[in-house]
């Protein structure tokens, strides 16, 4: 499912050969018949790889096709795309509990009904908006409005610029304003109901709405009321027939290459949908061969409280040197951030950050035999092996380690990471007296073998503020230098050994 806001344009055909006119027409037809009902604004996209052209079909005009000269595709190049268009990305996450007893038939259904009767009753259901002014789902104001207008438009209430100013969104999926959902389930009954012997399943949605700046604050709700109640409708489907169910969840998946959009798929008991699907969307989506529509992928919620990829946009340090960098989103977490000494970077190594403290790691590195008990609550150094532990227990995925025995060469190391970073495009640890850095990229030069790392540093202790990070000079554990930037092998410390835990990509869905 696609974000509110967005619609489906047609389809993209590719032609690893070449083919002749006639043929292409055919297979143009051939998509045009496949088009939804009575939609007579589809299109279709032919894309010849032998040649490079790319060409749009419309409907009703067979062989005027009209060639299409500038295409932004993978790795990120339509970053400001958004920006441009002047969309904003707004999100509402909510999770609801459903009561049940096991005995009446459809029970599931009829819960997830009474819960969406409950929802579309408007003194029950609220929206707080960005600015915490809070509005019924009929576009009533129940606190605020805090700005002059009684119905103002998004870039009003996320404060936002006005349309036509330039502004450039660098952070991916940093850039989303959140809604909350507030709800009132209580029902006369409440009390009776509880007493007895219920099931409980949970209910969690997550809808993305891509508007442009200038909507109205009633048509975001009303938009997003409607959806919320279809999705509701879509689950009461989904647990039709089933005597049990732990989980329905709808979640969103962020997608590689041009778009900026994440999909949202439904998992039924926190499974992922089946491998036949993940191939189906990774075909349709256009999406490169590494695990994208798999739940551990999926957009997390911890994006609310950090920086996202907040290297972007960097540039090269080193002359005539080529960069590799991690693929994928990350957040940057940090020392005495949220108010928390835990002192480590949690670093999902494909996409988004795993909500994992420190302490969980601790208990975790107990759990599988690798430290003992007393480690837990102890200030004792998590190196890169228990890293890549850790990362194994909690996604399956393997790891390599690299021991470097003196920080002196580290540089001997580098072919090594730019092939990891083409390879695999994961984050790497790096471990070494007595402190730890992640490693989001390396700018290389094979010929003068000149290096530098791209540093993610986990001692910064300031704001989340993006431009001091990468751009004002602090004073972090045995170094003095940005946050995030650039660092040449000389900067370690020679008297260490230092080691290096690089996560393996799957080479699968
Ligand atoms: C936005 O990004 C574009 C492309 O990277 C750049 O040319 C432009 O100067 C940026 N605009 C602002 C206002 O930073
Ligand atoms: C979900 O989990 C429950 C409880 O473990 C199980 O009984 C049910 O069959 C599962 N449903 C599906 C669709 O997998
Ligand atoms: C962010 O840091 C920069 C550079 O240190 C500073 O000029 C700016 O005022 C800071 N912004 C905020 C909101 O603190």
């Amino acid at each position: 499912m696609l974000p509110i806001g967005l619609g489906i344009l047609g389809v993209v055909l590719i032609l690893p050969f070449q083919k002749i006119q006639n043929d292409i027409e055919t297979l143009v037809d051939e998509e045009f018949k496949q088009r939804p009902v009575g939609n007579e604004n589809w299109y279709v996209f032919v894309y010849e790889q032998s040649s490079g052209n790319f060409n749009m079909h419309t409907y009703g005009y067979r062989s005027n096709a009209i060639k299409v000269s500038q295409v932004e595709t993978w790795c990120n190049c339509a970053r400001n795309f958004i920006s441009k268009i002047e969309y904003v990305v707004l999100r509402c996450s909510a999770s609801f509990p459903c009561f049940w007893k096991s005995t009446s038939p459809n029970a599931i259904s009829k819960a997830i009904e009474d819960l969406q009767m409950s929802l579309t009753r408007p003194m029950f259901t609220f929206y707080e908006l960005p600015n915490h002014d809070i509005v019924s789902h009929v576009g009533e104001f129940v606190k605020g409005p805090s700005i002059a207008s009684s119905n103002p438009s998004i870039y009003e209430f996320c404060d936002l610029k006005k349309p036509g100013d330039s502004t450039n969104l660098t952070l991916r999926y940093g850039e989303v304003y959140d809604l909350n959902l507030l709800y009132s389930l209580s029902s006369d009954n409440a009390y009776v109901t509880f007493l007895e012997q219920m099931e409980s399943t949970e209910v969690v949605l997550d809808l993305i709405l891509c508007l442009p700046r200038t909507s109205s604050m009633t048509s975001v709700v009303n938009k997003l009321h409607e959806r919320l109640i279809e999705q509701l409708d879509v689950a009461k489907d989904l647990a039709k027939d089933t005597q049990k169910l732990t989980s329905l969840s709808l979640n969103e998946f962020p997608l590689f290459g041009g778009a900026q959009h994440p999909i949202a798929l439904w998992s039924i008991n926190g499974s992922d949908i089946n491998k036949q699907k993940r191939e189906l969307l990774h075909n349709l989506l256009i999406q490169p061969w590494q695990p994208i529509f798999t739940n551990p992928c999926a957009l997390s919620d911890l994006t609310h409280d950090v920086l996202i990829n907040v290297h972007s946009g960097i540039k090269s340090s080193v002359p005539g040197g080529s960069m590799r960098l991690v693929v994928g989103d990350y957040g940057y977490y940090h020392y005495m951030q949220q108010n928390l000494n835990d002192k480590i970077t949690a670093n999902d190594c494909f996409m988004l950050p795993v909500p994992t403290t420190h302490m969980e790691i601790q208990q975790m590195l107990v759990k599988i035999g690798d430290k003992p008990s007393s480690f837990i609550g102890s200030k004792e150094w998590i190196g890169s092996m228990e890293i890549g532990y850790v990362l194994e227990e909690l996604y399956s995925t393997t790891f390599r380690t690299i021991h470097c025995p003196s920080g002196a060469q580290l540089s001997q190391y580098a072919s090594q990471l730019y092939d990891h970073f083409t390879l695999h495009g994961t984050p790497v640890m790096l471990g070494g007296a007595n402190l730890a850095y992640i490693i989001l990229g390396v700018d290389y030069n094979a010929d003068t073998k000149d290096i530098s790392f791209l540093i993610l540093d986990p001692h910064y202790t300031g704001d989340d503020n993006l431009t001091a990070i990468l751009t004002k000079p602090q004073q972090l554990e045995n170094f003095k230098g940005y946050a995030c930037g650039w660092r040449k092998p000389k900067s370690f410390s020679k008297s260490s050994f230092y080691n290096f835990c690089l996560p393996q990509r799957p080479n699968t869905i």
